[in-house]
């Protein structure tokens, strides 16, 4: 394989940790390997409801972390949510430096949203519903006027090269037809921030190129992962025929709106006292279980909203307009749908995955502030701190090369002899995912999800990005099926009690996992 060696630091993904920690370790020199052209193709862009912080005089971060852990089910890191609220205003107020245009009050304080499970309005927002796209926007204009940030664009990682537990290099390829051959880039530290899972489901909110790449690969070369098993399902993804699904943004509630299903029927209010506003994993089993009795949940905006929904949720109203749909006049059909992963790549409070020289930041990581539950809009808070984390930990821990020269960008130059991803596979593994693997799972089904990864990984494993993709979904079924209770947004019809002793979050290593599903293939368990 051909090698590159270089003095920069190398990091993978191009979301809000990875443009937030590059800006923070300049100026030591980074290269980021970004599948797209920045902005496109990252969850953080998609991002509708904002980052959560207590802003407001009145509320309090200790508030806002109990919040966090009384969400999460019982397996939420209290000092770890501790550490992520305690200086989330700062982190707001240094986006509102870098460019961020928040929304403001007409006394110049930050406009609040209300979501799910928060006892306080403390999302910080921007134009409604734009907030991951133009903390964005802001961000990669800092970035591509630093000169020490160089950025690959179309390219990916696909593989990690490791001695005696030490990351060496990232293999990475032409991201734009996949095929390329792989080239091995061995950099000064290596930081994953490339994003979950979700577009490992047939049904998600998830740009298509997120599908669980990144974790794989970090456990295919022995990184341990937690909480595999427990992945978000957003209630109100819109139930258009799009794929990846469109969001209905959680502050659409947060304003009043309602569920009601084809019968006119309000029915959160009999599921949970706080009615649309109960946790995330509430509502959206609520709205699976109405969605496969052929009820057809939908949002209610319109009396709450009306015309308003049109210039106050934007991206909503634009993608109900692409769909035929006019929010002000009738509800819009919602699914529940893969958002978020709250496990990962585990990793310790100073960012540091098991392998050393490898650090990792935002969804990919599994940090142990989301608990089986995430809050809402904890994800984008989670990835700017432990951006910080990481690039301040990276520079005390790297020493700075004498050869270092940012003026010096890489040259990477691919050839032809890579195989990708399978299209008819990649489908195949998604539908597996959302029918056996999804809001409601059991004994049977898991097992059943793993005997159809272990087949289609056997007829695919030429493809390194598949391989990776299956590794995720082999942690997330392995997982799910050895987590006998339900727990937060992992729900067992077989196991439906939360057992009280089982509340430790899981630790898995992919070589188990796939013993595991080796055993169930051969239906020996
Ligand atoms: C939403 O806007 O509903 C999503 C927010 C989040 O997932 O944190």
């Amino acid at each position: 394989m051909k090698e590159i060696t270089t003095d920069r630091i190398v990091i993978v993904g191009a979301g809000l940790g990875a443009l937030y920690a590059a800006l923070k370790l300049a100026p030591r020199p980074v290269v980021m390997i970004s599948p797209e052209v920045l902005g496109e193709g990252a969850s953080s862009a998609w991002a509708q409801g904002g980052v959560a912080a207590a802003m407001d005089p009145l509320d309090d971060p200790k508030n806002h972390a109990a919040d966090t852990v009384k969400a999460g089910a019982g397996t939420v890191d209290a000092d770890v949510a501790d550490l992520v609220t305690r200086h989330a205003r700062d982190y707001i107020l240094d986006l509102t430096r870098m460019g961020a245009p928040f929304d403001r009050t007409a006394d110049g304080g930050y406009v609040m949203s209300r979501e799910a499970a928060h006892s306080f309005a403390r999302v910080v927002r921007v134009k409604g519903d734009q907030a991951g796209a133009e903390i964005m926007k802001a961000l990669i204009e800092q970035v591509r006027e630093t000169p020490s940030i160089q950025v690959l664009e179309g390219t990916m990682a696909t593989g990690l090269d490791t001695e005696g537990g030490k990351v060496t290099g990232i293999a990475i390829q032409d991201s734009a037809t996949g095929r390329s051959a792989p080239v091995m880039l061995r950099g000064a530290a290596y930081l994953l921030a490339g994003g979950g899972s979700g577009g490992l489901y047939a049904i998600t909110t998830n740009p298509p190129r997120i599908r669980g790449q990144v974790i794989g690969m970090a456990a295919r070369a022995g990184a341990e992962i937690t909480d595999a098993e427990f992945v978000q399902f957003h209630p109100t993804a819109m139930d258009v025929g799009e794929d990846p699904a469109p969001l209905a943004t959680e502050a659409l509630r947060g304003e009043g709106a309602i569920l009601i299903n084809k019968d006119g029927v309000r029915f959160m209010q009999a599921v949970h006292p706080d009615a649309e506003l109960a946790p995330r994993d509430v509502v959206a089993r609520a709205i699976f279980s109405q969605w496969q009795a052929g009820m057809r949940p939908m949002l209610d905006t319109r009396d709450v909203l009306g015309e308003r929904i049109k210039t106050q949720f934007p991206a909503v109203a634009e993608a109900c307009a692409r769909n035929g749909i006019d929010p002000a006049l009738e509800p819009i059909p919602v699914a529940a749908a893969a958002h978020y992963h709250m496990g990962g790549i585990a990793t310790d409070t100073d960012g540091r995955a098991s392998l050393e020289g490898l650090w990792v930041c935002g969804e990919a990581s599994s940090t142990g502030l989301h608990g089986a539950n995430r809050l809402a809009s904890n994800g984008l808070l989670e990835a700017l701190v432990y951006a910080r984390i990481c690039a301040d930990d990276i520079i005390a821990a790297v020493p700075v090369s004498k050869n270092a020269a940012i003026d010096t960008p890489l040259d990477i130059q691919f050839e032809q002899g890579g195989v990708a991803p399978d299209p008819d596979a990649v489908m195949s593994l998604r539908q597996t995912m959302t029918s056996l693997v999804g809001v409601v799972r059991d004994e049977a089904g898991l097992k059943e999800a793993l005997r159809k990864i272990d087949a289609l990984e056997a007829a695919h494993s030429d493809s390194p990005s598949f391989m990776n993709m299956c590794a995720t979904a082999t942690l997330i079924a392995g997982c799910a099926l050895l987590r006998r209770e339900s727990r937060g947004a992992h729900e067992r019809s077989d196991f439906p009690d939360t057992d009280a002793g089982e509340g430790l979050r899981s630790k898995a290593q992919l070589t188990d996992m796939l013993a595991l599903r080796a055993k169930i293939a051969k239906d020996t368990v």
